[in-house]
């Protein structure tokens, strides 16, 4: 399949948009019309072909713009990429992955040649050409991770895995739904999961602990998170709340079909060969509401969603002053019709 990339901006003009594509294979979040934290894990075995599953690390219509996003972010911030020194290992261990990983999936795209320890990495979509020792980072314009971070989608966290928990040791977290790399680097499980409402009380972060740190070698794991963002943001970073904070308060009734999304996130966990150390992609999908709605069923079950979201996850989600906005919208879409479990 060849990919036509969006030429588009997530700041300023706002100029993302999601192609009828991107719309029909959406990682609509939710089975049921109503929704509450658990530990909803999987083993990460793919998905039907053109589905955002089907490859270990997608490829969509905006992947250049998000990596021109990414580079603009670390311009302004470098700390939003951060590798504590033990873990370089892991570095090299995430570099293999991507590479071969979309050296295999998108061989019209990604071409991997190795011999021995030099190794040529081609990315035609960004036009780069560079060979390289592996294992030797001096071989490279930046750290493993970094390098190969700055031509993925999503953000990453590197965990060590020591003392029966995880660390968060390293990331390239540039797309995140407010929270900090800078702020959690060094922190373990319970620590950066602290702000999280009612699920410490629930037992799911016990539960999704001991999940993880069984994570074997070609098994890996995933789940999906989501939350709501006005404008298509990318980088909406506690660092930056002062830039778009401020821009919930621009939602109108005339404005909430386009401005307001749903922000989902593909979240899959690899274990990492030499290193041990667990890998976290965060692959973030937007929509607005008025795309979302073209699709009967999601616009129908979102509504209910929103409609009985307990405050807490409201609250903690950001859109709690919103939320009689998004409900009056989709509250049009919503036509009273039962709906059948699953997506
Ligand atoms: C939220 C990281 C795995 C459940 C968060 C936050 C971070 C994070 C940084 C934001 C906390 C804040 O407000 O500052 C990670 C990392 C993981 C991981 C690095 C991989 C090791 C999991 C797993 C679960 C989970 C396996 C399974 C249930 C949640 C929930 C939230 C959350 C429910 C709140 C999200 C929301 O309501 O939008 N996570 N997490 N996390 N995490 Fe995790």
């Amino acid at each position: 399949m060849t990919i036509q990339f969006n030429d588009e901006t997530f700041r300023d003009d706002y100029t993302f948009r999601n192609s009828e594509w991107a719309i029909k294979r959406f990682p609509f979040p939710f089975h049921e019309d109503s929704y509450m934290y658990s530990v909803n894990m999987e083993r990460h075995r793919g998905g039907p072909d053109g589905s955002v599953y089907a490859k270990r690390f997608d490829v969509d219509e905006h992947y250049i713009a998000e990596m021109r996003d990414r580079a603009l972010v670390l311009a302004d911030d470098p700390l939003r990429c951060q590798s504590l020194p033990h873990m370089t290992l892991a570095g090299w261990d995430l570099l293999e992955l991507i590479m071969v990983s979309k050296s295999e999936d998108y061989p019209d795209l990604f071409e991997l040649h190795r011999d021995g320890t030099t190794w040529r990495w081609v990315n035609k979509p960004l036009g780069i050409d560079d060979t390289f020792t592996f294992m030797d980072e001096a071989s490279l314009p930046y750290g493993p991770m970094e390098y190969i971070t700055r031509q993925t989608q999503g953000d990453f966290a590197v965990l060590d895995q020591r003392e029966n928990n995880l660390w968060m040791d390293a990331g390239m977290v540039t797309t995140q739904a407010d929270w900090s790399l800078d702020f959690d680097i060094g922190m373990n499980f319970f620590e950066w999961h602290a702000p999280v409402p009612l699920a410490h009380e629930m037992g799911v972060f016990k539960r999704a602990l001991k999940f993880l740190l069984n994570v074997q070698q070609d098994s890996p794991a995933r789940r999906l998170n989501w939350t709501m963002t006005v404008n298509p943001l990318l980088d909406t970073s506690p660092e930056n709340y002062h830039k778009w904070g401020i821009q919930k308060t621009t939602l109108t009734p005339e404005n909430v079909g386009r401005k307001q999304h749903l922000r989902v996130e593909l979240q899959t966990f690899y274990r990492l060969p030499r290193s041990n150390a667990l890998v976290f992609p965060i692959r973030c999908y937007l929509i607005a509401l008025e795309d979302l709605v073209t699709v009967p069923k999601w616009g129908r079950r979102l509504h209910r969603v929103i409609r009985d979201l307990p405050a807490e996850l409201a609250t903690y989600k950001g859109f709690i002053d919103n939320r009689p906005i998004i409900l009056d919208y989709l509250s049009r879409f919503d036509d009273g019709l039962p709906t059948s479990p699953g997506i």
